[in-house]
């Protein structure tokens, strides 16, 4: 089993044709990538066929951005984790900050669509992350453990050995602050710690990746920390090369 992941979250980026040339250079540059390192990407809705059909046979997995925490029914422009199983999804992103900010997702919503995930038999990877007003009032350690804790108290603390969990702060999304290695660690240690008092062989065996402003030049320092499994990458994996150089430094 691959002990880091380099997730690409492309967000609301993507047309046909930059998706096929992006996919078709990750294909290339990723054969050189040895197994340790799970490399995955999170298309925008539309173009996951296409991804499933050019990753096929492929090392890197598929990803999507959001689910839906309800199985069917009447929910315009929703999309259930059945349905995106059924084009080849094995990693789902629930919580990440931009849903929970300019979409008023809760908690509550937050641990339905992890459970809704985990039911559809996928990989929910669970973003959490505090505020820069939290971080300045010393807040950041009980905001993303209340995070992590809505889900532990509606899914259950195994449910975790199933999952990713991904701490990105706020205030280094999409900003070029990116935490420094001390920093990301420093509250790293603090997740894995809160899981590990209620279930320390799940605490061990979780994937904590980092994201926020990851680039090529600082995913070496940060991946060489502790407890620092990997990056959630945005603006960086929408280039092939800064992406799979992203990739490369998760090899150690
Ligand atoms: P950036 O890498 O562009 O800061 O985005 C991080 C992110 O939100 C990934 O989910």
């Amino acid at each position: 089993m691959p002990t880091m992941m380099v997730a690409g979250n492309w967000k609301m980026n993507a047309s046909i044709e930059s998706s096929a040339a992006l996919l078709e250079d990750l294909v290339a540059g990723a054969t050189s990538l040895s197994e340790n390192t799970q490399m995955v990407v999170f298309p925008p809705l539309p173009y996951l066929a296409q991804a499933q059909q050019m990753l096929q046979g492929t090392a890197i997995a598929l990803g999507a951005q959001n689910a839906s925490e309800h199985a069917k029914g009447a929910f315009t422009g929703e999309t259930s984790a059945a349905m995106l199983h059924d084009f080849g999804v094995r990693y789902v992103l629930v919580g990440h900050s931009e849903r929970r900010a300019l979409y008023a997702e809760t908690d509550a919503v937050v641990a339905a669509k992890f459970k809704a995930v985990q039911a559809a038999g996928m990989i929910p990877v669970l973003c959490i992350g505090e505020t820069l007003q939290q971080r300045q009032q010393n807040e950041t350690l009980l905001v993303v453990n209340a995070q992590l804790q809505a889900v532990i108290d509606a899914a259950g603390v195994e449910s975790l050995g199933q999952a990713v969990v991904a701490y990105e702060p706020v205030w280094a999304i999409g900003t070029g602050l990116t935490a420094s290695p001390e920093q990301a660690q420093e509250v790293h240690g603090a997740i894995r710690a809160h899981v590990a008092s209620q279930a320390a062989n799940v605490a061990a065996n979780m994937q904590i990746l980092y994201g926020g402003s990851v680039t090529a030049a600082t995913a070496n320092e940060l991946f060489a920390q502790t407890d620092i499994d990997g990056g959630l990458v945005g603006g960086a994996s929408l280039e092939a090369q800064s992406f799979l150089a992203i990739g490369q430094a998760a090899q150690g």
